[in-house]
């Protein structure tokens, strides 16, 4: 097909609903038929009152259609690029299609499609129109009743959305089951699962007391690797009552574990479908941070019941109504099970590695997006995590309790409808008395504000002066940018460490000031010493702050800040300064790079703050991400970048080798055994892990020392769980080819079987920056454990070489993109929304030098020459090239 641009300012209401839907679905793996009776009315609300009936639909074979109970002929209905459209004339009427489909042909995972021999379906956001003829837009809702009809060897198990209300035998070796949901959706929360599937069952009695049956399934070979998933939905569901008031509201929740899915996991009503690596979790198998973001994942897709399900999107440009505010609430729950900072630490890496970079880029757009191509190229940091982001600033404004009060309100408004970003913030507004009119702005504004701030302390008046500014980098949609509301938290430091009060307008320590124009001057009161200044604590807004601080004041907000996020980024600023000096050496030609003493003493000092916990420090140790120095340099230069950062970090590893020893052995003593997944555990593990980690450093073309060599290989013998064993096989992988051929090959031998597994071992070898890596990347696309049909692969071996092996990837002979342009054309052929993701790298490329802008640019154009690339790629290599 060849689609076209939508805009958010064309919307209209549509001209008919769909009150009911009745679905009948006979499954075959190459052959499944659908039935569909649509119970049809006139909206009211539109603004076509003669309107035909227009249904999506593609790839679908069509055998019958009927109006009323009559069969239409061709002539009596239209059928082009993807609509299918029947004048009728009443106000209401009941259609009935029959369609065939071939679930086994589908690649794409969009739609109904197979994974290991099971049925299942992926309808977000445009997928239903590949089962059956529907309006597919989120703004129609319909009661669904769903009869799933299957053999009954092959698909012991037949699951819909809703309750169970009715199941038996039929002739010729088929069984049904007939499910019906009794809240209205649109059709992209519409599932269907069959196979043969074993369950993990338990259940929830809500605030209210009322019984949930909860069950995870999954195929037989991965019975008993459910228990951590279930665990965290049963305290997901008490969560949400507990901070929001919400409740689960039908009989029974299922989730659905497949290996092939294009994302993380998908909030079907009542009945979720996971990608099985946000499932599947053993001590054996599993990392902690694979226990982890199962945890935030499962609450993720139960919290989108209520933010996503009983109140839904109006269309897909409000996308982030769902996404956002949902990232949102998961963070919080991730935030009071485990530790608040280092959550937040995790989130801000996030947003300013991939977010910030977005947001600079060719395919940078609103929180609410004013138009797009294919929305399956919206679902990005930005819709998500940004959004997330303008949620908590909201927070921030009006505090918990008025934004609880705003929660609310929004449901009591809007519950059972499909609203708009601006209803959202209406609720807020509306709760508070707040105006939130020029806060509006960061949904339709893109790019990522930047705050420039100086301050001079006025001894005898005892005042702080601060003058801030703030401006908007021009982005392809829009030119200028009109001031973002800022909330600037922030703190003061005397010069020992304590926090200093001081006053404001009045008002003693208020935790932010609330900046609304391009310049603003503020007065703080008060201040008894001239402060050190703890600036955008807990980054309360998206921004990129300009503040100049010394290496002195920085090494004290490290050792002091009360904000442990303005201590971690104090950190990441003071090594950022060294980096940046680094670098700028070794582009001179210098190769002794030396690291700096305040660097090495923060660093030192760090480690051995026994007041903060392991997992704090652990994240706090790591050097600023390689993505977010390239932010800082233009050109980029990712040799330089990754060349000064590996040396920064062999430096500290030796010369705080005792020091990182010395932990290293206590907080092994200190295990709990066995394993257990516990967050205080799963700090010490981290911790330990990073002191491994800088003892195996070694410089760039520098030989590993052998007695750190060894230190590793010890762990990955005696590890008794998974983390402690990828920790030390990474750390050796990366360290010695040879050393870390002999763990690759005893750990493939050892996991083989394992799926999930075996993509942190594709993942190792392709992110192991060593040379050589390209071509072992080349030779693991014909080793049985990859498959490119499966996008956890893909992801493993691709995403891993392209997006996180920065070096490699950018090599100066351009193999590198090579090799990336034929995967992307290779798999765009089967899966264009995973071929499109792979393509992301290729975004960035005017922020390199000439010679690399070239050899990018050269394969971006190659793609877009290639015959019938899909709509997916092709927006994506358009605005790219712009
Ligand atoms: N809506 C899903 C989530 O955020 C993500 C998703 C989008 C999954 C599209 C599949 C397809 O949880
Ligand atoms: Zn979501």
């Amino acid at each position: 097909m060849n689609k076209k641009t939508i805009y958010l300012k064309d919307y209209l209401p549509p001209a008919w609903l769909i009150p009911e839907t009745e679905l009948r679905v006979t499954l075959a793996p190459e052959d499944t038929q659908v039935e569909a009776i649509l119970h049809c009315k006139r909206n009211p609300h539109s603004k076509e009152p003669n309107a035909a009936i227009v249904l999506n639909g593609e790839r679908l074979q069509l055998e019958r259609l009927a109006l009323n109970g009559r069969d239409l002929a061709a002539r009596e209905y239209g059928y082009a690029e993807g609509l299918l459209s029947i004048p009728v004339q009443a106000d209401e009427c009941t259609i009935a299609s029959t369609v065939r489909i071939n679930p086994a042909a589908n690649l794409e995972l969009d739609g109904l499609y197979r994974s290991a021999g099971n049925y299942c379906t992926q309808c977000e956001a445009e997928g239903f129109r590949k089962i059956t003829f529907f309006p597919d837009r989120p703004d129609v809702m319909s009661v669904f009743t769903t009869t799933v009809i299957g053999e009954k060897t092959a698909c012991p198990v037949l699951l819909a959305n809703g309750n169970l209300r009715e199941q038996g035998e039929l002739a010729g070796g088929l069984h049904f089951a007939t499910w019906h949901d009794p809240f209205p959706k649109p059709c992209y929360l519409f599932a269907l699962v069959a196979g043969n599937l074993v369950a993990l069952e338990d259940s929830f009695t809500t605030k209210s007391g009322r019984r949930v049956a909860l069950a995870i399934y999954v195929e037989p070979r991965n019975a008993g690797k459910c228990g951590h998933a279930m665990a965290a939905l049963k305290t997901a569901m008490r969560w949400d009552e507990e901070r929001f008031g919400r409740e689960y509201d039908l009989d029974n929740f299922k989730i659905l574990a497949v290996d092939d899915f294009n994302m993380g996991a998908m909030e079907n009503k009542g009945l979720n479908v996971f990608n099985s690596k946000y499932v599947l979790a053993l001590p054996e198998t599993a990392t902690d941070t694979d226990f982890d973001s199962i945890g935030g994942v499962i609450a993720h897709e139960y919290f989108h019941n209520w933010t996503g399900n009983r109140v839904t999107c109006r269309d897909w440009f409000q996308l982030s109504l769902k996404e956002g505010l949902t990232v949102f609430r998961d963070q919080e729950f991730s935030s009071d099970i485990a530790s608040r900072p280092v959550k937040r630490i995790r989130d801000v890496n996030l947003i300013r590695s991939i977010q910030f970079r977005e947001d600079a880029g060719p395919m940078a757009h609103p929180v609410r997006p004013a138009s797009f191509v294919e929305i399956n190229n919206f679902y990005t940091a930005t819709v998500y995590d940004k959004g997330a982001e303008l949620i908590r600033m909201m927070h921030t404004l009006l505090g918990e309790a008025g934004f609880r009060r705003g929660m609310d309100l929004y449901f009591e408004r809007h519950d059972g409808q499909a609203v708009t970003c601006d209803d959202f913030v209406a609720a807020l507004a509306d709760a508070n008395h707040h105006d939130f009119t020029q806060f509006k702005r960061w949904y339709s504004q893109a790019g990522t504000p930047e705050l420039f701030v100086t301050s001079r302390y006025d001894a005898a008046g005892g005042r702080l002066l601060l003058r801030l500014r703030q401006s908007c980098p021009a982005t392809p949609d829009m030119a200028e940018k009109k001031p973002f509301v800022i909330p600037l938290a922030l703190g003061l430091l005397a010069r020992d460490g304590r926090e200093l009060s001081f006053s404001h307008a009045g008002r003693k320590n208020p935790a932010f000031l609330t900046i609304t124009q391009k310049e603003q001057d503020f007065v703080l009161d008060e201040v008894a010493e001239e402060p050190v200044l703890s600036l955008l604590r807990n980054f309360s807004a998206p921004v990129k702050l300009h503040f100049d601080q010394s290496d002195e004041e920085l090494s004290l907000r490290l050792g002091y800040d009360r904000d442990p996020w303005g201590r971690w980024d104090a950190g990441q600023h003071l090594a950022l300064k060294a980096l940046m000096q680094g670098i700028e050496q070794f582009r001179q030609g210098h190769q002794n790079i030396t690291l700096p003493d305040t660097l090495k003493h923060g660093m030192a000092a760090l480690l051995d703050d026994e007041r903060a916990d392991a997992a704090f420090r652990a994240v706090s140790l790591v050097l600023p991400t390689e993505n977010w120095i390239g932010q800082q340099m233009a050109p980029l230069d990712p040799e330089a970048v990754f060349w000064v950062r590996q040396r920064l970090r062999a430096l500290l590893g030796q010369e705080l080798r005792p020091a990182f020893l010395r932990h290293y052995e206590a907080l092994g003593k200190a295990a709990h055994r066995p394993y257990v997944y516990t967050t205080a555990e799963a700090g010490r593990r981290a911790l330990r892990n990073m002191c491994l980690d800088y003892l195996l450093c070694c410089a760039p073309e520098a030989p590993a020392d052998a007695d750190m060599l060894a230190l590793g290989e010890r762990q990955y013998r005696e590890a008794d769980n998974m983390t402690d064993g990828l920790a030390a096989l990474s750390a050796v992988v990366n360290a010695d080819r040879e050393r870390g051929d002999a763990l690759l090959q005893d750990f493939l031998a050892k996991w083989q079987t394992d799926p999930l597994v075996m993509d942190k071992w594709l993942s190792l070898q392709a992110a192991c920056p060593l040379p050589g890596t390209l071509a072992r990347v080349r030779a693991l696309l014909r080793h049985p454990v990859f498959d490119l049909k499966n996008p956890n692969k893909v992801r493993a071996l691709v995403a891993s070489f392209c997006a996180l092996n920065q070096r490699q990837f950018h090599a100066r002979d351009g193999a590198g993109y090579e090799f990336l342009k034929a995967m992307v054309a290779k798999i765009d052929r089967f899966n264009p929304q995973i071929a499109t993701r792979m393509a992301a790298p290729f975004t960035q490329w005017r922020r390199y030098d000439a010679d690399r802008q070239q050899g990018m640019r050269a394969q971006l154009e190659e793609l877009l020459q290639a015959e019938d690339i899909s709509d997916d790629l092709k927006e994506l290599l358009e605005k790219s090239l712009w």
